[in-house]
Protein backbone atom coordinates (compact mmCIF):
# COMPACT_ATOMS: atom_id res chain seq x y z
CA UNK A 1 0.00 0.00 0.00
CA UNK A 2 1.09 4.00 -0.86
CA UNK A 3 2.59 5.75 1.86
CA UNK A 4 -0.23 8.43 2.87
CA UNK A 5 0.77 12.12 0.77
CA UNK A 6 3.10 14.32 2.34
CA UNK A 7 3.56 11.97 5.55
CA UNK A 8 7.33 11.41 6.99
CA UNK A 9 6.82 7.55 5.31
CA UNK A 10 6.43 9.38 2.02
CA UNK A 11 9.47 11.70 2.39
CA UNK A 12 11.58 8.21 2.93
CA UNK A 13 12.22 8.21 -0.48
CA UNK A 14 13.61 11.79 -0.67
CA UNK A 15 15.61 10.93 2.36
CA UNK A 16 17.27 8.15 0.97
CA UNK A 17 18.28 10.02 -2.43
CA UNK A 18 19.33 12.83 -1.05
CA UNK A 19 22.17 11.07 1.39
CA UNK A 20 23.09 8.39 -1.58
CA UNK A 21 22.71 10.37 -4.64
CA UNK A 22 23.80 13.72 -3.87
CA UNK A 23 25.63 13.14 -0.32
CA UNK A 24 23.74 15.38 1.88
CA UNK A 25 22.52 13.78 4.93
CA UNK A 26 21.21 17.04 7.46
CA UNK A 27 20.12 16.83 10.96
CA UNK A 28 17.05 16.00 11.85
CA UNK A 29 15.90 20.22 12.01
CA UNK A 30 17.36 21.01 9.04
CA UNK A 31 15.47 17.84 7.50
CA UNK A 32 11.80 19.09 8.57
CA UNK A 33 12.94 21.96 6.85
CA UNK A 34 13.49 20.97 4.24
CA UNK A 35 10.30 18.55 3.91
CA UNK A 36 7.80 21.81 4.55
CA UNK A 37 9.69 23.31 1.80
CA UNK A 38 10.25 20.85 -0.72
CA UNK A 39 6.08 19.92 -0.31
CA UNK A 40 4.99 23.83 -0.41
CA UNK A 41 7.26 23.74 -3.77
CA UNK A 42 5.75 20.78 -5.54
CA UNK A 43 2.30 21.27 -3.96
CA UNK A 44 2.64 24.60 -6.08
CA UNK A 45 4.06 22.59 -9.73
CA UNK A 46 0.90 19.86 -9.05
CA UNK A 47 2.94 16.95 -7.40
CA UNK A 48 0.62 14.98 -4.99
CA UNK A 49 3.24 13.23 -2.84
CA UNK A 50 6.99 12.78 -2.42
CA UNK A 51 7.21 9.94 -3.83
CA UNK A 52 5.41 10.79 -7.18
CA UNK A 53 8.27 13.17 -7.40
CA UNK A 54 10.89 11.00 -6.35
CA UNK A 55 9.44 7.83 -9.09
CA UNK A 56 8.31 10.61 -11.86
CA UNK A 57 11.63 13.27 -11.84
CA UNK A 58 14.32 12.03 -9.56
CA UNK A 59 14.24 8.52 -10.70
CA UNK A 60 14.59 9.27 -14.30
CA UNK A 61 16.83 11.70 -14.31
CA UNK A 62 18.74 12.24 -11.05
CA UNK A 63 20.87 15.26 -12.59
CA UNK A 64 17.71 17.01 -14.03
CA UNK A 65 15.99 20.38 -12.57
CA UNK A 66 14.51 17.91 -9.46
CA UNK A 67 18.03 17.52 -7.60
CA UNK A 68 18.81 20.84 -8.34
CA UNK A 69 15.70 21.75 -6.40
CA UNK A 70 16.37 19.68 -3.38
CA UNK A 71 20.31 20.97 -3.66
CA UNK A 72 18.55 24.27 -3.63
CA UNK A 73 16.21 23.85 -0.79
CA UNK A 74 18.55 21.89 1.49
CA UNK A 75 21.65 24.16 1.50
CA UNK A 76 21.04 27.76 2.03
CA UNK A 77 24.48 29.01 0.61
CA UNK A 78 24.75 27.12 -2.70
CA UNK A 79 25.66 29.04 -5.69
CA UNK A 80 27.70 27.68 -8.72
CA UNK A 81 29.62 29.92 -11.22
CA UNK A 82 27.45 31.47 -14.13
CA UNK A 83 24.24 30.32 -12.20
CA UNK A 84 21.08 31.41 -14.60
CA UNK A 85 23.12 32.53 -17.30
CA UNK A 86 20.56 34.95 -19.18
CA UNK A 87 21.42 37.05 -16.47
CA UNK A 88 24.89 37.30 -17.37
CA UNK A 89 24.10 38.21 -20.68
CA UNK A 90 21.82 40.87 -19.83
CA UNK A 91 24.77 42.61 -17.01
CA UNK A 92 27.00 42.35 -20.38
CA UNK A 93 24.45 44.39 -22.13
CA UNK A 94 23.21 46.97 -19.79
CA UNK A 95 27.36 47.73 -18.35
CA UNK A 96 28.66 48.03 -22.28
CA UNK A 97 25.77 50.38 -23.07
CA UNK A 98 26.41 52.79 -19.72
CA UNK A 99 30.13 52.95 -20.43
CA UNK A 100 29.35 53.60 -24.46
CA UNK A 101 26.91 56.72 -23.08
CA UNK A 102 30.03 57.82 -20.05
CA UNK A 103 33.40 56.26 -21.26
CA UNK A 104 34.95 58.12 -18.00
CA UNK A 105 32.33 57.48 -15.46
CA UNK A 106 32.68 54.17 -12.96
CA UNK A 107 29.91 51.39 -13.33
CA UNK A 108 29.13 50.02 -10.22
CA UNK A 109 28.13 46.36 -9.42
CA UNK A 110 26.70 44.76 -6.49
CA UNK A 111 26.31 40.86 -6.13
CA UNK A 112 24.13 41.16 -2.69
CA UNK A 113 24.34 37.25 -1.17
CA UNK A 114 27.23 36.25 -2.87
CA UNK A 115 28.02 33.31 -0.83
CA UNK A 116 31.65 31.55 -1.84
CA UNK A 117 31.87 34.35 -4.55
CA UNK A 118 30.77 32.53 -7.38
CA UNK A 119 28.41 35.01 -8.64
CA UNK A 120 30.77 38.37 -8.23
CA UNK A 121 33.55 36.47 -9.94
CA UNK A 122 31.09 35.45 -13.12
CA UNK A 123 30.11 38.54 -13.28
CA UNK A 124 33.91 39.77 -13.33
CA UNK A 125 34.78 36.99 -15.80
CA UNK A 126 31.58 37.52 -18.26
CA UNK A 127 32.84 41.61 -18.10
CA UNK A 128 36.34 40.61 -19.06
CA UNK A 129 35.50 38.71 -21.88
CA UNK A 130 33.09 41.30 -23.11
CA UNK A 131 34.83 44.61 -22.82
CA UNK A 132 38.33 46.39 -23.47
CA UNK A 133 40.96 46.78 -21.36
CA UNK A 134 39.56 50.23 -20.79
CA UNK A 135 36.27 49.37 -20.11
CA UNK A 136 37.14 47.24 -17.38
CA UNK A 137 39.16 49.41 -15.59
CA UNK A 138 36.10 51.31 -14.75
CA UNK A 139 34.17 48.74 -13.48
CA UNK A 140 33.82 48.61 -9.80
CA UNK A 141 32.03 44.36 -8.49
CA UNK A 142 31.20 44.66 -4.59
CA UNK A 143 30.12 40.81 -2.88
CA UNK A 144 28.72 40.96 0.00
CA UNK A 145 27.41 37.95 2.45
CA UNK A 146 25.85 37.25 6.04
CA UNK A 147 28.44 34.63 6.23
CA UNK A 148 32.01 35.01 7.04
CA UNK A 149 32.58 31.14 6.01
CA UNK A 150 31.29 32.03 2.58
CA UNK A 151 32.93 35.36 2.69
CA UNK A 152 36.58 33.76 3.61
CA UNK A 153 36.24 31.27 1.08
CA UNK A 154 35.08 34.07 -1.73
CA UNK A 155 38.10 36.33 -0.35
CA UNK A 156 40.56 33.25 -1.15
CA UNK A 157 39.19 32.73 -4.42
CA UNK A 158 40.29 28.76 -4.41
CA UNK A 159 37.70 26.34 -6.05
CA UNK A 160 37.13 22.37 -6.36
CA UNK A 161 36.69 20.42 -9.46
CA UNK A 162 33.27 20.45 -8.34
CA UNK A 163 33.12 23.98 -7.60
CA UNK A 164 33.99 24.63 -11.57
CA UNK A 165 31.95 21.62 -13.28
CA UNK A 166 29.64 23.70 -15.40
CA UNK A 167 32.91 26.20 -16.30
CA UNK A 168 33.52 26.20 -19.60
CA UNK A 169 36.96 24.66 -20.88
CA UNK A 170 38.20 28.37 -22.39
CA UNK A 171 37.10 29.68 -19.17
CA UNK A 172 38.70 27.60 -17.16
CA UNK A 173 41.97 28.35 -19.04
CA UNK A 174 41.95 32.19 -19.25
CA UNK A 175 40.80 32.38 -15.40
CA UNK A 176 41.79 30.06 -13.46
CA UNK A 177 44.93 29.09 -12.13
CA UNK A 178 45.89 24.91 -11.73
CA UNK A 179 46.61 24.08 -8.12
CA UNK A 180 50.05 22.60 -7.65
CA UNK A 181 51.50 20.18 -5.07
CA UNK A 182 49.71 20.20 -2.08
CA UNK A 183 47.09 22.41 -4.07
CA UNK A 184 47.16 19.82 -6.26
CA UNK A 185 43.02 19.56 -8.09
CA UNK A 186 42.12 23.24 -6.57
CA UNK A 187 41.58 26.53 -9.35
CA UNK A 188 42.20 29.47 -8.28
CA UNK A 189 41.11 32.80 -9.93
CA UNK A 190 43.53 34.79 -11.15
CA UNK A 191 44.38 37.95 -10.12
CA UNK A 192 43.16 39.57 -12.67
CA UNK A 193 39.62 38.76 -12.02
CA UNK A 194 39.71 38.03 -8.33
CA UNK A 195 41.00 42.34 -7.82
CA UNK A 196 37.81 43.39 -9.66
CA UNK A 197 36.13 42.32 -6.69
CA UNK A 198 35.81 44.17 -3.15
CA UNK A 199 33.72 41.78 -0.80
CA UNK A 200 32.24 42.99 2.26
CA UNK A 201 30.31 41.39 5.44
CA UNK A 202 27.07 42.63 5.46
CA UNK A 203 23.16 41.56 6.82
CA UNK A 204 20.72 42.61 4.61
CA UNK A 205 17.96 42.56 7.39
CA UNK A 206 20.04 45.19 9.89
CA UNK A 207 19.18 48.70 8.64
CA UNK A 208 23.81 49.41 7.84
CA UNK A 209 24.65 48.83 4.42
CA UNK A 210 28.71 49.96 4.08
CA UNK A 211 28.23 50.11 0.10
CA UNK A 212 27.60 53.18 -2.21
CA UNK A 213 24.13 53.83 -2.89
CA UNK A 214 24.35 54.52 -6.67
CA UNK A 215 24.58 51.06 -7.80
CA UNK A 216 24.06 50.32 -11.81
CA UNK A 217 23.03 46.64 -11.22
CA UNK A 218 22.25 44.95 -8.47
CA UNK A 219 22.26 41.00 -8.26
CA UNK A 220 20.23 39.31 -5.08
CA UNK A 221 19.51 36.14 -5.92
CA UNK A 222 18.53 33.44 -4.36
CA UNK A 223 18.79 35.34 -0.96
CA UNK A 224 15.31 36.15 0.04
CA UNK A 225 13.92 32.85 -0.62
CA UNK A 226 15.15 32.70 3.67
CA UNK A 227 12.88 35.89 4.48
CA UNK A 228 9.49 36.33 5.62
CA UNK A 229 6.96 38.46 3.55
CA UNK A 230 7.66 41.64 5.05
CA UNK A 231 11.88 41.28 5.88
CA UNK A 232 11.48 40.27 2.12
CA UNK A 233 9.61 43.65 1.38
CA UNK A 234 12.10 45.75 3.65
CA UNK A 235 14.58 44.37 1.22
CA UNK A 236 13.28 45.39 -1.74
CA UNK A 237 12.94 48.89 -0.49
CA UNK A 238 16.53 49.20 0.59
CA UNK A 239 17.70 47.49 -2.55
CA UNK A 240 16.10 50.55 -4.93
CA UNK A 241 17.15 52.96 -2.46
CA UNK A 242 21.21 51.84 -3.34
CA UNK A 243 20.51 51.47 -6.92
CA UNK A 244 21.04 54.99 -9.63
CA UNK A 245 18.35 56.12 -11.67
CA UNK A 246 17.68 53.51 -14.64
CA UNK A 247 19.67 51.07 -12.59
CA UNK A 248 18.78 46.90 -12.56
CA UNK A 249 17.91 44.85 -9.88
CA UNK A 250 18.44 41.25 -10.65
CA UNK A 251 16.81 38.76 -8.70
CA UNK A 252 16.34 34.61 -8.69
CA UNK A 253 14.17 33.23 -11.59
CA UNK A 254 12.30 31.52 -9.05
CA UNK A 255 11.84 34.21 -6.74
CA UNK A 256 8.28 35.07 -6.20
CA UNK A 257 7.67 38.76 -4.98
CA UNK A 258 4.89 40.03 -2.63
CA UNK A 259 4.82 43.04 -4.56
CA UNK A 260 6.72 45.77 -6.46
CA UNK A 261 8.23 48.71 -5.04
CA UNK A 262 6.90 51.67 -6.95
CA UNK A 263 10.40 53.20 -7.74
CA UNK A 264 10.78 49.78 -9.52
CA UNK A 265 9.17 49.24 -12.88
CA UNK A 266 8.93 45.23 -14.03
CA UNK A 267 11.40 44.32 -17.29
CA UNK A 268 10.95 40.90 -16.95
CA UNK A 269 10.09 37.84 -14.41
CA UNK A 270 13.63 38.33 -12.51
CA UNK A 271 14.78 41.40 -13.65
CA UNK A 272 13.78 45.45 -12.20
CA UNK A 273 14.60 49.08 -13.39
CA UNK A 274 14.85 51.70 -10.86
CA UNK A 275 12.35 54.68 -11.82
CA UNK A 276 14.83 57.47 -14.03
C1 LIG B 1 21.57 30.39 -1.95
S1 LIG B 1 22.88 31.53 -1.67
C2 LIG B 1 22.78 32.47 -3.17
C3 LIG B 1 24.13 32.86 -3.69
C4 LIG B 1 24.11 33.60 -5.03
N1 LIG B 1 23.43 34.88 -4.92
C5 LIG B 1 23.45 32.75 -6.08
O1 LIG B 1 22.32 33.02 -6.50
O2 LIG B 1 24.09 31.78 -6.51
C6 LIG B 1 22.15 32.62 -0.49
C7 LIG B 1 23.16 33.47 0.24
O3 LIG B 1 22.46 34.49 0.93
C8 LIG B 1 23.10 34.73 2.14
N2 LIG B 1 22.17 35.36 3.05
C9 LIG B 1 21.09 34.81 3.66
N3 LIG B 1 20.51 35.71 4.48
C10 LIG B 1 21.25 36.85 4.36
C11 LIG B 1 21.18 38.13 4.97
N4 LIG B 1 20.24 38.41 5.86
N5 LIG B 1 22.10 39.06 4.65
C12 LIG B 1 23.07 38.78 3.74
N6 LIG B 1 23.20 37.60 3.14
C13 LIG B 1 22.30 36.64 3.45
C14 LIG B 1 23.51 33.33 2.62
O4 LIG B 1 24.58 33.41 3.56
C15 LIG B 1 23.92 32.69 1.31
O5 LIG B 1 25.30 32.78 1.09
Amino acid sequence: MDPEPWSEKDFGSIVVFLRNQIGISLELHRMGLLQARLRSRLQSKGFGSFAQFHDQVLKPDPTGWGTQLLIDLSTVNHTSFFREPAHFTFLIEQVSAWLKEAPTSPVRIWSAGCSSGQEPYSMAMALAEALPHHGLSKVEIWGSDLSLEMLKVAAGAIYTTRDVQGVSPARLRRFFLLGRGPREGSFRIVPEIRDLVKFRHLDLRNSIWPVPTDFHVVFCRNVSIYFSDDERLALLDRLSQHLRPNGWLVMGNGEILPYVPSMLRKHSPSIFQKEG
